[in-house]
């Protein structure tokens, strides 16, 4: 590992990405490198500088997005949950809209330089607490303990079987009738399927790249939603127009007829190290 970031040290920035390239490993360990070389770039904390907003497909100037969806999305759906439980917070772009809507935001990331950022951009709130993910689930979370889980840009980048996964350990932490906002890809609208052709070349036959767009439908959120005994509340594709937001609830209560019942949600954390 040592020679490896050496290599991507190098002062060569041609050769840097070309290293990156060919040794990127997980999509965690990509991310990781991306908040470890982060110097400020073109914003003042990292995340600023996603602000392609005609790439995004969002009627508002970069600096309004968080903002717009935060007036749009998460104030309407969320209103003011107790704790919310934010999946791969990155620099802390949305934190800072989640933070006043709770009264305890449990932040996560699978990258510790992120949460060095983190702790360092919200060191005066009392309110936030961190914790480093292993990728595998949300297991040091205890069941029925968070009222919303809000997750933006992750889970476009990691794959269907890391989905899955964490859709089931949402449903294990969240309180009945808890809420999620889950923003994933939406492969098949118009600029989502220009984003997915720009990630062909790049991704020939090699395993994912960090950066890369995962396959993703609302069709496909359904699905593992349904089996999961989660509702579907709404799958909003017209606020980001490449991408979509779903809106998820956790039943008040499973019944018999559930087409899976409460034990098996949650199963694959319990026994992720054996995945
Ligand atoms: C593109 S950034 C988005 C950060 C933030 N949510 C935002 O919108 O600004 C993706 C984040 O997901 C984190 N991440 C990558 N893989 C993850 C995983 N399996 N579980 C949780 N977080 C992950 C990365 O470390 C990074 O902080």
């Amino acid at each position: 590992m040592r020679i490896i970031n050496a290599l991507i040290n190098l002062p060569s920035s041609r050769f840097k990405q070309k290293i990156r390239r060919i040794i990127a490993p997980t999509v965690a360990e990509g991310w990781e490198q991306y908040a470890r070389h982060y110097q400020g770039k073109s914003g003042r904390y990292l995340g600023d500088e996603w602000i392609c907003a005609e790439a995004m497909g969002v009627d508002v100037p970069a600096d309004q997005i968080v903002l717009y969806i935060d007036e749009n999305v998460i104030g309407p759906f969320f209103r003011t949950p107790k704790v919310i439980l934010e999946i791969g917070s990155g620099g802390g772009r949305f934190t800072e809209a989640l933070l006043p809507r709770c009264n305890k935001l449990l932040a996560t990331d699978t990258s510790q330089a992120m949460l060095k950022l983190m702790r360092e951009r919200f060191a005066h709130h009392p309110n936030i607490e961190y914790l480093l993910l292993n990728g595998m689930g949300l297991s040091p979370i205890p069941d029925k303990s968070i009222d919303a889980v809000f997750s933006y840009d992750v889970f476009v980048h990691i794959q269907h079987w890391d989905i899955f996964n964490y859709l089931s350990e949402i449903s294990r932490v969240l309180v009945p009738g808890g809420k999620a906002i889950i923003h994933h890809s939406n492969t098949f609208s118009d600029l989502g399927w220009k984003r997915f052709l720009a990630d062909v070349g790049p991704s020939l036959n090699r395993h994912k790249l960090p950066e890369t767009f995962t396959l993703m439908t609302p069709e496909i959120m359904k699905e593992f939603t349904r089996r999961l005994c989660l509702i579907l509340e709404d799958s909003i594709t017209d606020v980001v127009r490449r991408d979509c937001i779903s809106l998820i609830r956790k039943p008040n209560s499973f019944t018999t007829t559930s087409p899976c019942c409460e034990p098996c949600c949650g199963m694959l954390s319990r026994s992720s190290p054996k995945i």
